[in-house]
């Protein structure tokens, strides 16, 4: 977590002069904070070739995504419309490596037409692919390493009964199909699931990684996929990267001696570059003491930040209006017609009607989740970069809402 406790400002721009210029609820990144994670990752794994693939899907504003850009990385993409996406923020499809899950054939040969690397997810799609292209379409299996790990069950994608990926049992079937087809296999992959704290998971499906990989003579990277655990308050502890990237580069050093060649290590970080980098800017539309409890209804929901409901994730949630406020326990509540609670007994320096609140940790899986629930528009998104706020979305309007519904004559 950042230096300062409660921000009030970005580079020097207050989050209040943000909210009066482009209303609330309203998401704000800092450019910089997005810039110097991905510096710390280069950083900790500067003893191999390491290649940044950031996900997409945390965050994927394109002007975001120009920062991974510029920062000289490439994108992880989900969808042929990630991938789209991924493309008008000016990556080139050698840049963007495709990890779908589950999609119709139709999209994996819409990605190879734009000549974006396949991640292979299932045996059947290994045989689909190469009956469809046989050798001449280079692509990356997804193995799955029955690893169980990540902050919550929903998150942990990398255990034997996850529907992600290819078995590691099933290796000899994979190297079957990749005879079979001729399928040349540039990339091994894994992903075990996000919000992984423990250093010595990343190393343990390295591991398995590097043992699959000696069956596989054509490769040119190898890639860990992402999930590192970011603190979500003071005092939380984060994955060391350091211990992770000291670890995992020196047993793939060690690899890739074993293996004869030098190959890339590709990692996916989606929280860590994007989550500490978003604010939620919120108001505060009643505070509604009962006998019990006092709560803040805020004018916003699960609609617009769902990860509290999903995942039982903490989102740190202070008073950007009343700073200095006497600290008092609240319950802080969506609009939404759900039990839709952000934050439960929490100690927030006084709030009053239409004052402005702030979560932490938006930057992740915010808006990329966020929906129009309740026929709620989504929330306008704040970029500040060099020292200025710039809008990088509009703030959703009711005609979004009846744009695609088609009115019929009743
Ligand atoms: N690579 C693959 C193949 C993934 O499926 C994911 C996340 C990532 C990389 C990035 O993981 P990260 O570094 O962000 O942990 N919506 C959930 C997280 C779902 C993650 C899905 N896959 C949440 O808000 O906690």
């Amino acid at each position: 977590m950042s230096a300062v406790q409660n921000p009030q400002e970005l580079q020097g721009v207050s989050l209040q002069s943000i909210a009066e210029a482009h209303g609330n609820p309203v998401y704000v990144y800092d450019g910089e904070k997005i810039m110097s994670q991905i510096k710390s990752l280069q950083s900790a794994f500067s003893k191999v070739p390491l290649r940044i693939k950031y996900a997409t899907k945390a965050l994927s504003n394109i002007n975001v995504l120009k920062l991974v850009k510029k920062a000289g990385e490439g994108v992880d993409a989900v969808s042929v419309e990630e991938i789209k996406l991924c493309m008008e923020a000016g990556f080139t499809s050698n840049e963007i490596m495709y990890t779908p899950s589950g999609v119709h054939f139709s999209e994996i040969e819409e990605a190879v037409a734009m000549g974006v690397m396949v991640n292979l997810d299932s045996i059947s799609l290994m045989e689909d692919f190469g009956a469809a292209f046989g050798d001449s379409v280079p692509a990356c299996i997804r193995i799955n390493p029955h690893i169980m790990a990540g902050g919550n069950a929903k998150i942990s994608v990398g255990h034997s009964q996850s529907k992600f990926g290819v078995s590691i049992e099933q290796l000899q079937e994979i190297l079957e199909v990749v005879k079979k087809y001729k399928l040349k296999i540039v990339g091994l992959h894994i992903h075990t699931g996000s919000d992984i704290l423990d250093a010595e998971i990343f190393l343990r499906g390295g591991n398995v990684l590097f043992e699959a990989a000696m069956n596989f003579p054509d490769l040119k990277f190898l890639d860990c996929g992402g999930g590192f655990k970011v603190a979500y308050k003071a005092g939380d502890p984060a994955t060391d990267v350091e211990e992770v990237g000291a670890k995992v580069s020196e047993a793939f050093n060690t690899f890739c001696e074993r293996y004869g060649r030098k190959l890339e290590l590709w990692l996916e970080p989606g929280k860590f570059l994007v989550s500490e980098a978003g604010y939620l800017v919120v108001e505060a539309n009643v505070v509604k003491k009962t006998p019990e409890i006092t709560f803040v209804g805020v004018n916003t929901g699960l609609n617009h930040l769902i990860r509290p409901m999903m995942y039982d994730a903490y989102h740190d949630v202070y008073n950007l209006s009343n700073p200095s406020g006497e600290v008092k326990n609240y319950h802080v509540v969506g609009y939404i017609c759900e039990t839709d609670t952000f934050a439960k007994d929490r100690q927030i320096a006084e709030v009053r009607k239409g004052d402005l609140l702030v979560f932490r940790n938006a930057g992740a899986y915010g808006f990329s989740m966020a929906s129009n629930y309740n026929s709620r528009v989504r929330p306008a998104e704040v970029l500040v970069w060099e020292g200025k706020a710039h809008l990088i979305r509009r703030r959703e309007e009711f005609a979004a809402l009846l744009k695609d519904q088609v009115i019929l004559d009743i």
